[in-house]
């Protein structure tokens, strides 16, 4: 029994940890931008998709920024509908790797 609660400590550690040092990673954010992409537009790609929405640029802005964003929408802070939709959806990992992405174009 001791045995068990020692492990499920260590676990509880180690999730604590987990948490706390999210690394933004811009190559993972590959596949989770697909469906800002068809919003937000990628600078630098010439074909622009017909711009339904007067969306805001992305791509430069600061990381701290969109992540700061994202979590505003997340909370209700920001009241945009289909944003705090997306941004429900997305993870703290999540959010660190497309901030990430986004921060390093120009
Ligand atoms: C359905 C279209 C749509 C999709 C899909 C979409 N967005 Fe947005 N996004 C918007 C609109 C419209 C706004 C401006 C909303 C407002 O005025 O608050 C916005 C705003 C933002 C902002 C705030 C920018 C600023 O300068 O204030 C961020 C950050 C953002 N989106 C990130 C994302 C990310 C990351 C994704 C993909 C996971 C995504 N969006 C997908 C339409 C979209």
């Amino acid at each position: 029994m001791k045995k068990i609660f020692a492990l499920l400590a260590l676990a509880g550690v180690a999730n604590f940890a987990a948490a706390a040092d999210i690394v933004g990673n811009a190559k993972a954010a590959e596949n989770k931008v697909a469906m800002c992409i068809g919003c937000h537009g990628i600078p630098g790609y010439k074909a622009t998709f017909p711009e339904v929405y007067q969306v805001p640029m992305l791509g430069g802005q600061s990381a701290k920024y969109i992540e700061n964003a994202l979590n505003a929408y997340k909370k209700g802070e920001r009241k945009h509908p289909s944003m705090r939709g997306i941004a429900a959806g997305l993870s703290d990992q999540d959010i660190a790797d497309v901030a990430a992405y986004y921060a390093q174009q120009k």
